[in-house]
């Protein structure tokens, strides 16, 4: 089974198509989070697929994992006795930082044991701060390209069940990012608080449609955000009108989401 969690659609399609090649299933964590703690099948390998955020996991995946960890535990089926298969796909806009080591503390804690991770570079999607906008076109063909090759070489991986493979996208200053900027980043920036609309909304509903944990409404004749926000931004980048604001810096900034379209023919 492979669990992810995805905003604009990266890590979906990466999630489908390793789906596909490894002959799996794959279930969006965030409409089903009691499967954490589901009963697992025996010999079952366990994916988990989820974009970086601020060089760490986000929030709502690593809920999920913990529960899920617990579940591996309680079911006494710990890695170093069963043969689960247990790997990671991070997909990232540039680099990763130190997030392998968060994950493999965070299931090592629990007493499980990661086999494998991969960071798989995607199209950009952060614009928030000044200085980080989407992808040109050209790079967004160019890494969508590199990712299909990336994760046909997961998928043969994953269906060797190859253990060891540890094939993250660390960047310049790793730990900086992932220790120190990373949790400044989530207490200041991972918030709906800045989000707000410009008079071009027309209350068409896409964006609520779009987001992945149902934390817009429309009420009162406006776009109203609950303050249960991921910062997956697919509310902005799916905004036909793009009436979608983020504080001060985002008025210019591009969109994206991902489509099958957007993939090259081989
Ligand atoms: C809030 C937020 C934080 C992000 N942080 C990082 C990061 O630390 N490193 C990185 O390379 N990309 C970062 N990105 C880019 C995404 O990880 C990347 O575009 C990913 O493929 C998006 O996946 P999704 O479409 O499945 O949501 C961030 C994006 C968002 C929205
Ligand atoms: S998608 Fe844009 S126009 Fe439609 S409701 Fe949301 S903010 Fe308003
Ligand atoms: S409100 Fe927007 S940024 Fe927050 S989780 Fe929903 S779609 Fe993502």
């Amino acid at each position: 089974m492979i669990f992810y969690f995805s905003g604009t659609g990266n890590s979906r399609h990466v999630a489908k198509r390793l789906a596909t090649l490894t002959d799996d299933s794959c279930i969006n964590l965030a409409d089903h989070p009691n499967l954490a703690s589901s009963p697992l099948q025996a010999e079952e390998p366990l994916g988990l697929v989820f974009p970086a955020h601020g060089w760490n996991i986000p929030s709502i995946v690593k809920a999920f994992v913990q529960n899920f960890a617990y579940n591996l535990l309680e079911t006494n089926i710990k890695q170093q006795e069963s043969s689960h298969y247990i790997y990671i796909v991070a997909t990232c806009g540039d680099d990763t930082g130190r997030l392998l080591q968060q994950c493999s503390n965070l299931l090592s804690f629990l007493g499980v044991k990661l086999s494998s991770a991969w960071a798989v570079q995607m199209p950009n999607t952060y614009v928030c701060l000044p200085g980080f906008n989407v992808d040109s076109p050209l790079l967004v063909e160019q890494k969508l390209r590199q990712s299909m090759k990336e994760v046909e070489n997961i998928a043969i991986c994953v269906r060797k069940r190859q253990k060891g493979i540890f094939s993250m996208r660390p960047g310049t200053f790793p730990t900086l990012k992932t220790y120190i900027l990373g949790p400044i980043f989530y207490k200041v920036l991972i918030t709906d608080r800045h989000f707000h609309t410009t008079p071009s909304c027309t209350l068409c509903g896409t964006c609520v449609r779009h987001c992945p944990v149902g934390n817009l409404t429309i009420d009162h004749g406006r776009l109203q955000w609950q303050h249960r926000c991921t910062m997956c931004l697919a509310c902005f980048h799916s905004c036909p009108r793009r009436a979608i604001r983020y504080g001060w810096f985002t008025k210019n900034k591009g969109q994206y989401l991902f489509h099958p379209h957007l993939l090259p023919s081989v």
